[in-house]
C-alpha cells in the first residue's frame, strides 16, 4: 500500500459557509467571509487538529442568486499569504482558474507562497464552470468544457516547466567571487503550444518541496484524465461509499496507466459532518439547518450548478424537468449526477432542489459513528482522506475536538506532523528538477 499509512485531512474554510442560508444560524459570525481574525482562528483550529491542509475554494462570477459567501469573500492567494504568516506547519491550498489566468503569473504566485510558507503551498486547478467569468475577463466567449480541460493540460505543463527553471543548487551567492548564480543551472522553457507561448525562466526558485502540490477539482472524464496525468491530489465529492470506491479505483487505475504510481495521487472527497452527542442531537442540528432553506433559495442554489439556469420556469411538484444538455458546459460531473439521481429516484423539482441545498449525508451522527464511516471509507479505498467542509463554520471545532481524537486513538490519523512541508505530510515525493534528472540520466 506504499505511502498510504495514515489518512489525510483538509479543512475547507468557507467564511459564512457553503450552505445558502447557513449565515442566518445564530452561531455564525455574519462577516466571516471577509474577516481575517475568523480565517486565522479556523486555520489555527485545523493546525491544532494536525490537519494536512487548509483549502480555499473560489469563483470568478457572481450574481444576485449566488450564495452569500460567494458575494463578498477573499481572493485565495491573498488570504493564504496572510495565513502563511499566522501558521507554521499546515498546508495552504488555494483555488485558481486555468481558464482565466496566465501560467507565468500563477507559477510565480504559488512559487512565492511556497517560499513564504517554507514549502506548504498547494494549487487547486479549476477550469471555471460559469460562463459569466468570460465577461469579467474581457473574453468574447467562455471556452467549452472540453476545451477548458485542454487548456488546463497545457497550462499545467507550462507551470511545472517554469517551476523547474532553476536547479536546486543554482544560486551560489558567493560574496567573495561575486558569483550570484550558475548560468548552467538556469533553464528557459521556450514553450510554444496551442494556447500558450512562454519563454521563461521563472523569477523564483523551487522551494523545499520542489513544486507546490497540485490539486485538481473536477470529476468528469476529462477531469479524471487531467488528475491522472498530472495532479498530486484530487478534491471530489460523492453521495455514497459505492460511488466513491468506483471513482477512487478508476482514477488510481488511470494514474498507473499514465506511468505513475497510484501513491503519487491522493484522493480526498469533501464531506460536511454534523456531529451530535447522540444521533438524535445530530439529526436535530441537521433539521435546524435545513429549516433555514426556503424553496426559493434552494432553486437558486440548484440553478448555479447549471450556470445559473432559472428553475422557476418549471412546476415544483412535478418530476424533475428534462434538461437535455443544460449544465453540460458548467459543473458537468455535478449536473450529470443531479439529473441521474432525480430520474432514478423519481424526485420532483422541489425534492431535488432541497436535497441539493441541504444534503442529508451519511456523515450526520455521533463522533464514533462519523469516525466509523471515515475509517470504512478509508479502509475500503473510497478515499485517502477527506476535505472537511463544515456546513456551519463552528462545526470544524467540533470535528477537531470530538472526531480527530478517536481517529488518532485508532491509529488512523497522526498525533504529530511527520513533516513541515505539505508534500511531506501528504506522503508525496519531491519531484526532481527535470534538468538535474536529465543530467544524472546522461552521466
Ligand atoms: C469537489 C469540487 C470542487 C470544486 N471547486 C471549485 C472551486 O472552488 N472553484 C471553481 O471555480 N470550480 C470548482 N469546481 C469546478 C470544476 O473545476 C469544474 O469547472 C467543473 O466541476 C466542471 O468539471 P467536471 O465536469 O470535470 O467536474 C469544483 C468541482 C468539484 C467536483
Amino acid at each position: 500500500m506504499g505511502n498510504r499509512k495514515l489518512l489525510k485531512l483538509g479543512a475547507l474554510i468557507h467564511g459564512v459557509g457553503g450552505n445558502i442560508t447557513g449565515w442566518r444560524h445564530p452561531d455564525v459570525p455574519v462577516d466571516a467571509s471577509v474577516s481575517f481574525p475568523f480565517y486565522k482562528q479556523q486555520a489555527l483550529i485545523a493546525e491544532a487538529g494536525k490537519f494536512d491542509l487548509l483549502f480555499i475554494a473560489d469563483g470568478l462570477y457572481i450574481n444576485e442568486q449566488s450564495i452569500p459567501h460567494f458575494l463578498n469573500r477573499f481572493e485565495p492567494i491573498t488570504i493564504l499569504s496572510a495565513l502563511a504568516a499566522a501558521t507554521s506547519t499546515i498546508g495552504l491550498v488555494g483555488t485558481l482558474s486555468s481558464s482565466y489566468s496566465e501560467p507565468f503569473t500563477v507559477a510565480r504566485q504559488f512559487g512565492s507562497i511556497d517560499h513564504i510558507s517554507g514549502g506548504r503551498a498547494g494549487w487547486n486547478v479549476v477550469t471555471s464552470p460559469l460562463e459569466g467569468s468570460a465577461r469579467n475577463y474581457s473574453k468574447a466567449e467562455h471556452p467549452s468544457h472540453d476545451e477548458r480541460y485542454q487548456i488546463a493540460e497545457e497550462y499545467l505543463e507550462v507551470v511545472r516547466g517554469l517551476w523547474d527553471s532553476w536547479e536546486d543548487d543554482a544560486f551560489i551567492r558567493d560574496k567573495e567571487s561575486g558569483v550570484f548564480f550558475d548560468p548552467e543551472k538556469l533553464h528557459r522553457l521556450n514553450h510554444k503550444g496551442t494556447y500558450f507561448s512562454v519563454e521563461g525562466p521563472l523569477n523564483i526558485a523551487r522551494s523545499r518541496q520542489g513544486h507546490p502540490v497540485v490539486f485538481q477539482a473536477g470529476s468528469s472524464e476529462s477531469g479524471k484524465h487531467l488528475a491522472a496525468i498530472s495532479a498530486d491530489a484530487v478534491f471530489t465529492g460523492h453521495d455514497t461509499i459505492e460511488e466513491a470506491k468506483a471513482f477512487y479505483r478508476d482514477v488510481k487505475d488511470r494514474t498507473v496507466k499514465a506511468g505513475r504510481s497510484q501513491d503519487d495521487l491522493v484522493i480526498l472527497p469533501g464531506i460536511g459532518p454534523i456531529i451530535g452527542r447522540t444521533q438524535e442531537e445530530a439529526d436535530r442540528k441537521y433539521e435546524e439547518l435545513a429549516s433555514l432553506v426556503s424553496i426559493d433559495k434552494a432553486l437558486d442554489y440548484l440553478g448555479r450548478f447549471f450556470d445559473h439556469h432559472d428553475f422557476r420556469q418549471y412546476p415544483l411538484d412535478e418530476p424533475f424537468p428534462e434538461l437535455g444538455e443544460i449544465g453540460a458546459n458548467s459543473f458537468r460531473s455535478g449536473t450529470d449526477k443531479i439529473k441521474r439521481y432525480a430520474q432514478e429516484h423519481g424526485l420532483t423539482l422541489r425534492q431535488a432542489a432541497l436535497r441539493s441545498a441541504t444534503p442529508r449525508t451519511p456523515f450526520i451522527g455521533t463522533p464514533e459513528a462519523i469516525a466509523d464511516l471515515i475509517q470504512q471509507w478509508y479502509e475500503e479505498e473510497a478515499a485517502d482522506g477527506f476535505i472537511i467542509s463544515p456546513p456551519l463554520p463552528g462545526f470544524l471545532k467540533d470535528f477537531v475536538e470530538l472526531v480527530v481524537p478517536i481517529l488518532q486513538a485508532r491509529g488512523l490519523f497522526r498525533t504529530e506532523y511527520e513533516s513541515d512541508t505539505l508534500r511531506g505530510n501528504l506522503g508525496l515525493r519531491v519531484p526532481v528538477n527535470r534538468y538535474t534528472a536529465a543530467l544524472s540520466f546522461n552521466t
